[in-house]
């Protein structure tokens, strides 16, 4: 089973962009994948992320989606929640361009299952010795630094209910797998386990940091002793641990884009490919760290 996953593309409206998807679509075809991955932050827009799904879509094979945090943020002029977006609309414009919304349908190919979710957090990952009060992390707000789902998401859960409930119907949804799964791969935006973050021992960066994910979703994971692989995104600095028995990694191409318009570098780096064979897992394709550095950052 050949994986391809990508996240946090950040699609600029307007077309901008559409030499990046081309790219990138050829790409994942060229690595001839089973299963192509997108775990989230294609756009704070749903029309973006639409028109976004309907070029990449990988004809033949399953193609899956995890929301993430931009991709829920609310659109007061169309009247969209972020609520709504999340429980209701991604799922719809998924079905419409040929993608399955993971936290909408867990899918079993080949005996592996795909569980999603957008993940959340719960400032577990905080560094705790930057003594930031728990106040600061609720508000978003510490020394002049502010954290953008501050203004953009309008849900009325707290993060830590917000991450409760994610995590429950993250443990419902593998409880209900079918018997016959032998291995699971969890994909998600926020990141399950505090190895994938990195520190950069300044701030605001790692006042930020708090907000990558929550310990409490790997531990759901880690109970489940089928999972196997975690794809995330999120963290635009891709990294690739191992935890237990589990290979989790982040796979963010993120805001930098070429000046010269050639893509393919780019693209490159970004698409990982991993194959899971009689429950290992092999990485083939993968670049670590920050992809874009160096590289003008368009929004
Ligand atoms: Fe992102
Ligand atoms: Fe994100």
């Amino acid at each position: 089973m050949r994986v391809a996953a990508v996240s946090d593309i950040h699609i600029r409206s307007d077309n901008k962009d559409d030499e990046l998807i081309r790219t990138l679509r050829d790409r994942v075809e060229e690595l001839e994948p089973d299963v192509f991955v997108i775990a989230g932050d294609i756009s704070h827009y749903l029309e973006t992320i639409d028109d976004t799904l309907s070029k990449l879509h990988i004809p033949d094979i399953p193609n899956m989606y995890v929301a993430g945090n931009h991709d829920v943020w609310f659109e007061k002029e169309k009247g969209w929640s972020s609520l709504e977006k999340y429980a209701r609309l991604i799922g719809e414009t998924c079905k419409k361009n040929g993608f399955i919304h993971l936290p909408d349908s867990p899918t079993v190919v080949n005996n592996i299952a795909f569980v999603g979710s957008i993940g959340w957090s719960d400032y577990s990952f905080r560094r705790e010795e930057l003594r930031i009060p728990e106040e600061a992390y609720e508000t978003k707000h510490y020394k002049g630094a502010v954290w953008n789902d501050y203004f953009y998401i309008d849900w009325t859960f707290t993060d830590k209910e917000a991450t409760d409930l994610f995590n429950k119907k993250l443990a419902y949804d593998l409880a209900t797998l079918p018997e016959n799964v032998e291995h699971v791969v969890y994909a998600s935006h926020h990141l399950p386990f505090r190895e994938l973050t990195i520190y950069k021992y300044r701030l605001p960066w790692d006042f930020y940091s708090a907000y990558m994910g929550a310990v409490s979703t790997g531990k759901i994971l880690m109970e489940y002793k089928r999972v196997k692989l975690t794809i995330s995104g999120h963290s635009h600095i891709r990294n690739l641990v191992h935890i237990e028995g589990i290979t989790a990694m982040t796979v963010s191409l993120g805001y930098g884009r070429p000046d010269d318009g050639n893509y393919e570098k780019l693209v490159h780096d970004a698409v990982a490919l991993v194959e899971i064979k009689q429950g290992n897992v092999d990485i083939i394709e993968f670049v670590k760290g920050d992809i874009c550095a160096g590289l003008p950052y368009q929004f």
